[in-house]
């Protein structure tokens, strides 16, 4: 019975059906509540710099060189002393438990079937351990400090026990972004509200009868169970919101931090060549160039613009990574001309998560990775490794900095 509702979930996205990213993100629309679908599509505010990174890839053009016969690709990279299948990196997206039943573990399985690393969230729903025992490849901790930092302690030795190899420590989440699809969809009435203030926003989660059966399967509303408050037990979802108002991280963090961390430390939101600068002075392995998929700060340059400014100030003394915006193949051959080691996704993965569970995961890399060898052939380019601004054109108002 299972494995038929596995076969039957793996073939809901396989091709014609599913041929790109955005047909998993219909797929998912299609399957989740417009609360949950909304949280992974949205941005803050007006939704600019979300735009915006995905019109950036636009903006860049190939210079292929054709006529050269390139019968296999190398896609492998090493990040961080790791080998990877290809550079590509599935990045943290929280509350993954509410796009399918164990959403985490899921994710995380597929990343590593497909021999590539899968950041875990600290706002996850599934154990910490557990997602370590569902994957067989490179795992990272993304660290907030909600909770405090008693709490984030007990989560690094956690990760350190269960074999993460990198700790991700996200610095552009001083609060929460604005996010007024959520607030507009009742995700607070329907996380806190009494049943008075949650009526009105109920009937989108009654529309859904299969997210919403698989949903009250998996436990209903998922804790956050890798911030474990001293006394109190896993963070309550409803808290997370307050919570994140004193969690800022600062440069000063990453001290303590790193003593109780001695493994790689990856430092994500970098926007500006003066903070990159700031991750190679505090001893950062890696930094990713991120604005958080435009989920925070509305209005600021979109990733792959400041690329350039980023790789350029870190002179190669740290491993650079980029996530947002990307959606194809041929995104990520353009981030690493311009210089990325590798890139993060999110949507691109969460979508799949939530069409489909790990099979739309794995179809969501399966798609990129083939768009990369594709990208390549056109090209003429036998390996990522040779890839570098030769093959692109960029605006030239990119290049003033
Ligand atoms: C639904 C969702 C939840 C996210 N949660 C987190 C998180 O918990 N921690 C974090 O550092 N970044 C989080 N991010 C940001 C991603 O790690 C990543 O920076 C972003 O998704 C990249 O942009 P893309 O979605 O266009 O690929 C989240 C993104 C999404 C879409």
């Amino acid at each position: 019975m299972f494995r038929f509702a596995q076969h039957d979930k793996t073939r809901s996205v396989e091709p014609p059906r599913v041929l790109n990213v955005e047909d998993l993100r219909r797929a998912a629309k299609r399957r989740l509540p417009r609360v949950v679908f909304d949280y992974i599509d949205g941005g803050a505010e007006d939704e600019r710099t979300l735009r915006a990174n995905c019109h950036a890839f636009e903006e860049v053009t190939f210079r292929p060189r054709c006529a050269v016969a390139t019968p296999a690709c190398d896609l492998r990279v090493s990040v961080l002393g790791k080998s990877l299948s290809t550079p590509l990196i599935l990045a943290p997206v929280g509350s993954s438990r509410l796009m399918y039943p164990r959403g985490e573990e899921a994710a995380a399985s597929a990343a590593g079937a497909a021999g590539i690393a899968y950041a875990l969230s600290t706002l996850s729903g599934c154990r910490l351990e557990d997602v370590a025992d569902a994957s067989k490849g490179p795992l990272w901790y993304q660290l907030y400090l909600v909770g405090g930092r008693d709490c984030a302690l007990s989560a690094i030795e956690r990760a350190k026990a269960a074999g993460f190899s990198a700790l991700v420590v996200t610095i552009d989440t001083a609060v929460a972004g604005m996010r007024e699809r959520d607030l507009r969809n009742g995700a607070k009435e329907l996380l806190s509200g009494n049943l008075g203030s949650k009526l009105p926003f109920v009937s989108q989660l009654l529309i859904k009868p299969h997210w919403l059966a698989a949903f009250l399967a998996d436990g209903g509303l998922m804790k956050f169970q890798n911030v474990v408050i001293p006394g109190k037990g896993p963070m309550l979802y409803a808290d997370v919101t307050a919570a994140l108002e004193h969690a800022a991280v600062t440069w000063d963090d990453l001290n303590w931090i790193r003593q109780a961390w001695s493994a790689p430390i990856i430092i994500k939101g970098i926007h500006t060549g003066d903070d990159a600068r700031r991750a190679v002075d505090v001893g950062a392995s890696a930094l990713v160039v991120s604005n958080h998929g435009g989920r925070q700060l509305d209005s600021v340059a979109p990733t792959l613009r400041i690329l350039l400014e980023v790789v350029a100030s870190v002179g190669g003394h740290i491993e650079v990574l980029l996530d947002g915006g990307i959606r194809r193949g041929s995104d990520i051959v353009k981030a690493l001309c311009l210089g990325a080691r590798a890139v993060m996704v999110g949507r691109a993965y969460a979508y799949g998560l939530g069409a489909a569970g790990g099979p739309g995961v794995a179809r969501a890399i399966e798609i990129l990775r083939t768009d990369l060898v594709r990208t390549l052939k056109l090209l003429g380019c036998a390996s990522i490794a040779e890839l570098d601004r030769s093959y692109v054109d960029v605006p030239a108002d990119w290049l003033g900095k």
